[in-house]
């Protein structure tokens, strides 16, 4: 029967992406652990076209059967491919009260409560700018976080795109003295400034596409930036660059989440060069799993036409993203000019992949 790294190979060829006989190990075991594509995902935390493409190989192959409601199974024939490679079903032992973040938010219930019904008018998650906003306890979680570390009671925030609106949450928590919101979406900036007004928040949000300069005023102004980037690598370059030039001195922080269904290991190594030796930031945390995100409309619009076992509605919030938290020492240096048109949203490794580049 076909090795692994055959099939690693066949996966390359197809995606584009670096894949091992360690990722195609990874997917077998997710496979195993459950008959749902998205958590298929979730369980192998393997790029989007990987995980897509290595089932369809498993399909032709005749190791998997795809049922009329899209759901795949290992058939005999599977099931003792996986039995040769002692490949067993993926384990899972994530604490169910904190989802695996390690924070409680038993104190933090009347922030839940409040920051939903504020909230319950928001703007829909729409595909021009790549939205898709996280959970309420993913929100609250962040500022929890971020108070935790001593990065938000007292301290001026810039919350860099805003579609979570982690800056009304922020806001409601009482903590930060000052929040500044730079947003592409003119409905998300309207939105913010209107809640802002109406319960006496100290946020001011603004139009700002962050492959311009930062408005003056704000270079070397605030104490902790946040923000939830695009994922190619020029995105999350200038992205994270933006924020750490807004830092005012040494020990001041900025969290981002990143995920590995959109980013591979290869894309998480150059990124985190960049970090080290172009921002000379430090890696203070990297929280698997953080960041859930609220299942947006356009996702089977958008992903995988081909594939019926793709085309079903997710019965799970399956995107997450791990939360980074990085410090600035003295000689931490962002990125202040002007950048160079790059593509934000797009690579081989991105969901939208595969409609837009056949
Ligand atoms: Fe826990």
């Amino acid at each position: 029967m076909e090795n692994l790294q055959d099939i690693a190979h066949q996966v390359y060829q197809r995606t584009g992406v670096m894949t091992s006989s360690k990722d195609v190990e990874k997917i077998l075991s997710a496979v195993a652990a459950t008959p749902h594509f998205w958590e298929i995902i979730t369980l192998s935390q393997r790029p989007f076209s990987v995980v897509a493409e290595m089932i369809e190989l498993l399909r032709q192959k005749n190791l998997v059967t795809i049922e009329k409601n899209g759901d795949i199974k290992f058939n005999s024939k599977g099931l003792e491919y996986l039995n040769s490679l002692k490949i067993v079903p993926k384990r899972v032992y994530t604490c169910p009260a904190c989802e695996g973040r390690g924070i409680n938010l038993s104190k933090l219930e009347d922030l839940i409560k409040k920051f939903d019904q504020v909230t319950v008018n928001r703007p829909k998650a729409i595909s021009d700018y790549d939205q898709g906003f996280v959970t309420t306890q993913t929100v609250v979680s962040r500022i929890v976080l971020m108070a935790e570390r001593g990065d938000l009671e007292g301290k001026k925030l810039l919350v860099l795109g805003d579609d979570d609106l982690v800056s009304i949450a922020a806001g409601l928590s009482g903590m930060p003295t000052e929040i500044v919101v730079m947003e592409i979406d003119d409905r998300i900036v309207e939105y913010i400034n209107e809640v802002a007004n109406k319960y006496n928040l100290p946020i001011k949000a603004m139009k700002y596409d962050f492959r311009d300069k930062l408005p003056d005023e704000y270079v070397g102004y605030f104490d902790t930036f946040i923000t939830d980037p695009p994922e190619t690598i020029e995105a999350l370059e200038i992205c994270i660059g933006r924020g750490i030039s807004a830092l005012s001195q040494e020990g001041c922080a900025g969290y981002f989440g990143l995920t590995l269904i959109e980013a591979s290991l290869g894309k998480w190594n150059i990124f985190q060069q960049i970090l080290a030796s172009k921002f000379k930031v430090v890696v203070t945390d990297i929280i698997d799993d953080f960041n859930h995100y609220v299942n947006w409309d356009y996702l089977l619009k958008s992903v995988g036409k081909d594939y019926a076992f793709v085309q079903v509605e997710p019965r799970l919030n399956w995107y997450r993203s791990s939360m980074y938290r990085i410090e600035t020492l003295i000689d931490s240096k962002g990125i202040e000019n002007e950048y160079k048109p790059c593509e934000l949203y797009v690579d081989e490794e991105a969901l939208i992949y595969k409609e837009e580049n056949k």
